[in-house]
């Protein structure tokens, strides 16, 4: 009998390793795999029967042994877990092997279809930009920018020594598809960025981490460290005449560390400080050498690309948003966790139908999408299509995909003020919009919930000021969410008296 109980941080959380704990009591030993992204279910047992997955879930240590002793007859059995509704919504890509595999075994990994796009990328190194360039992929950490075309860049560049940087300082509120997809299929993030190397002329890759995050930690060094013995990694690539070994880098826990040129002073052993743009990266990036900065799920995308063709990615999506996105539903929802569909859907669909509404059972007020710095879209915005375009053109961003939901007691005057605040607690202090201008968004909706109402186009104003006058986009994005929270709610913002939350 084969058992899996997952190794995910989440999972853990919620007991996965008593349960790991209980089964072997039982003298059977679990295969730790990825999570399925159905956190509701978590810690989600899985058992073979006639050789299919079935799950059970979310399941206690002491029930452990009677599901073992009949799986088909206990009260938390699930069914086959691929027939799941969940499950069966969904179009893995980049989560392909995510809660399927055991994520330390290269063995696995490889039976699943491993190393796959690597051979390919080896077999036609001039192949890898073209065919990254016409997938349409575009960079997952939130600005959407064209993979292909900043790998192009770097390319072109001359330098003896290039860099691949991963972005996995995954900051944003609501956002865990990075650490899903490090913790459940780190070979995958190990063989795009190896891809990476290979298409640019860069030997040399690291993995900036955050520091919330040791399971990934760990996960991503043992899996760096299994890939170099298996000659994955090191002098000759899978044996070819291509170099290319990687190393991880945990950072410090500032969130302005996610911004690209920040977590570059960072690894370098400087303060994670914005640098201003021109040069990019891809031209004077780590040590001054051409480097790309992808986020995890652009790199780990790469490799099912190269090994289907550009044309299968293409073949999903919407518009200038090709194939699919790691969806992470979370904050007050009845079914949260990952969810990974082709560019489409509408908010409300994946709100509603995916997501099954809220926890509390109320009515879903606001939606905010991208994180911290995201819009808040209200239910008339529901129609939405979610894109890079079709949210941009709402005033809204799709971001990092981070979806966190909030029912009718939500106080937007309140969350408003919590952007604000965020971006002054965060801000690296270089420039005056975002230094000052954050602290002086805080005191002018303090003046509002007072009852000064002539303190709104103040804000207004403050808001294009930082939008447009920021370096980065800490600052040029934190008055998204206070703008749209001002725009679709104002009938949160009639307040009298002081908030001081
Ligand atoms: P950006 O638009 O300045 O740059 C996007 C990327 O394209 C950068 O890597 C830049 O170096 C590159 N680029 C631009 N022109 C290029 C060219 N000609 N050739 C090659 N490369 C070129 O956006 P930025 O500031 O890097 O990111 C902003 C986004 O970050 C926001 O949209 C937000 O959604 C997201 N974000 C994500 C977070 C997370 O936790 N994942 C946290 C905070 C923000
Ligand atoms: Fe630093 Fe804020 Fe300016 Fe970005 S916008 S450079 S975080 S001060």
């Amino acid at each position: 009998m084969r058992v899996w109980v997952p190794i995910d941080a989440a999972a853990r959380a919620l007991g996965a390793d008593e349960v790991a704990a209980a089964v072997r009591a039982c003298g059977q030993q679990p295969i730790r795999n990825g999570s399925r992204g159905m956190v509701w279910l978590e810690p989600l047992l899985e058992i073979e029967i006639d050789g299919i997955r079935h799950g059970f879930g979310p399941v206690e240590p002491d029930e452990v042994a009677a599901i073992l002793a009949d799986p088909r007859g206990h009260a938390k059995a699930l069914g086959p877990v691929e027939e799941l509704p969940w499950m069966r919504a969904q179009t893995r890509l980049t989560f392909a092997r995510v809660g399927i595999t055991d994520p330390l075994s290269l063995e696995d990994y490889k039976a699943h279809g491993g190393l796959s796009g690597l051979k390919a990328a080896i077999a036609t190194p001039d192949r890898i930009i073209p065919e990254v360039t016409d997938s349409g992929l575009r960079g997952r950490g939130g600005a959407g920018f064209p993979t292909g075309i900043k790998w192009a860049t770097v390319a072109k560049a001359e330098a003896a020594q290039k860099y691949i940087v991963c972005n996995a300082d995954e900051g944003d509120s609501g956002t865990f598809a990075d650490r899903m997809l490090m913790e459940g299929d780190p070979f995958t993030l190990i063989e795009g960025m190896a891809i990476s190397g290979i298409a640019v002329g860069a030997t040399r890759g690291y993995v900036y981490i955050r520091s919330e995050y040791p399971d990934a930690i760990r996960a991503m060094r043992a899996a760096i460290d299994i890939a170099r013995v298996a000659g994955v990694l090191g002098a000759s690539v899978l044996g070819s005449d291509h170099r290319f070994d990687m190393e991880v880098r945990v950072g410090a826990g500032a969130y302005v560390c996610g911004e690209e040129t920040s977590l570059l002073n960072s690894l370098e052993g400087k303060r994670g400080v914005v640098r201003a743009k021109p040069p990019i990266p891809a031209l004077q990036g780590l040590f001054g050498q051409p480097t790309v900065v992808n986020n995890v799920l652009s790199l780990a995308t790469v490799p099912w690309i190269m090994a289907n063709g550009a044309a299968a990615y293409a073949a999903y999506g919407i518009g200038r948003s090709r194939g699919t996105m790691p969806l992470q539903i979370a904050g007050n929802v009845k079914y949260g966790g990952l969810c990974e569909v082709p560019f489409g859907r509408s908010l409300g669909e994946i709100v509603d139908q995916i997501g099954g509404g809220t926890a509390s059972g109320r009515p879903v007020k606001a939606v905010q999408v991208g994180g911290p710095l995201g819009a808040y879209f209200p239910r008339a915005l529901f129609d939405t299509p979610f894109g890079y375009e079709e949210f941009a053109g709402k005033d809204g961003l799709v971001g990092h995909a981070g979806i966190v939901i909030f029912d009718d007691s939500a106080d937007m005057m309140a969350l408003a003020r919590f952007a604000m605040e965020f971006c002054a607690v965060e801000s690296c202090g270089k420039c005056t919009p975002c230094r000052v201008g954050s602290i002086r968004g805080v005191e002018t909706i303090d003046r509002i919930a007072a009852g000064d109402g002539d303190a709104i186009p103040l804000l207004t104003d403050l808001c294009n000021t930082m939008k447009w006058g920021s370096l980065c986009a800490l600052g040029g994005f934190a008055p998204y969410p206070v703008m749209s929270a001002l725009t679709h709610f104002p009938d949160d913002f009639t307040g009298s008296a002081p908030m001081g939350r």
